[in-house]
């Protein structure tokens, strides 16, 4: 079932220099259940892309879908809450909190109805944190674990569409394909739409559908 819709999306940033067209008429579908890869080179308008995705922006002109409702016509903010999970080359975990806290944190902002305590638990123990290490300080773990607790983080609300930038970008082979491994599971166990930008051949291999950009324009649409 198609659940995102980018339909002749463009974006531009106005800087002192003038007008640069980031994204050009981008269109495509997404699906549930399917992990898709965004490759293309640095400044080919990828991080443009997701940001429009997952709410954070509004296109300069073209429309998105979610369902069959246009981003347009809903609140953004209350979409991205509500169904986006977002991850970042660098975790951005709040140092001060310890893994499970973090994970709490999110469902705190996301107004979570059920114990939170309890989900964000599951949720660090399906990304594989164990028990003993809830409790430590997010800046006590390795990156690949951070990475791990990041995931947790975005899945805990258990959003339909899951973004990553680069994701294993900071990350060692074996912890890269770790992530890749998990975010491939909610993509063909849970049925979640997963979409990874990435620079890693690795990474791009393990997913469905492969999507390139070009200087603003994205090639090869489903
Ligand atoms: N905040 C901004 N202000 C002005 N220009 C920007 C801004 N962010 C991105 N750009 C420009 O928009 C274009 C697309 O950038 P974007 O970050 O989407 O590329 P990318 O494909 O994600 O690159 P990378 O692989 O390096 O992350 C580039 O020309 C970039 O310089
Ligand atoms: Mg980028």
């Amino acid at each position: 079932m198609v659940i995102l819709q980018l339909k002749q999306l463009s974006y531009d940033y106005i800087t002192k220099a003038g007008k640069v067209h980031a994204l050009k008429e981008a269109t495509a579908s997404f699906e549930n259940g399917i992990v898709y890869a965004i490759v293309g080179r640095s400044g080919s308008g990828k991080s443009t892309m997701m940001a429009l995705m997952a709410g954070l922006d509004a296109p300069k002109d073209g429309e998105i879908f979610y369902r069959d409702k246009s981003l347009l016509e809903i609140d953004r903010d209350q979409f991205r809450r509500e169904h986006v999970g977002m991850i970042f080359q660098s975790y951005y975990l709040l140092p001060q909190l310890t893994a499970v806290e973090n994970v709490e944190l999110s469902l705190e902002l996301a107004k979570y109805k059920g114990n939170k305590r309890q989900r964000a638990e599951e949720m660090l123990t399906l990304v594989g944190i164990k028990k003993e290490q809830f409790k430590k300080r997010s800046t006590q773990f390795s990156g690949g674990e951070q990475q791990r607790i990041a995931v947790a983080r975005a899945i805990a609300t258990d959003p339909e569409i899951i973004l990553a930038d680069e994701p294993t970008g900071n990350l060692d082979n074996e912890n890269s394909m770790n992530i890749v491994r998990i975010l491939v599971d909610l993509a063909h166990q849970y049925g979640k739409c997963v979409i990874i930008i990435t620079h890693a051949a690795e990474v791009a291999e393990q997913a469905d559908v492969v999507l390139k950009m070009d200087d603003g324009y994205l090639l090869n649409h489903p």
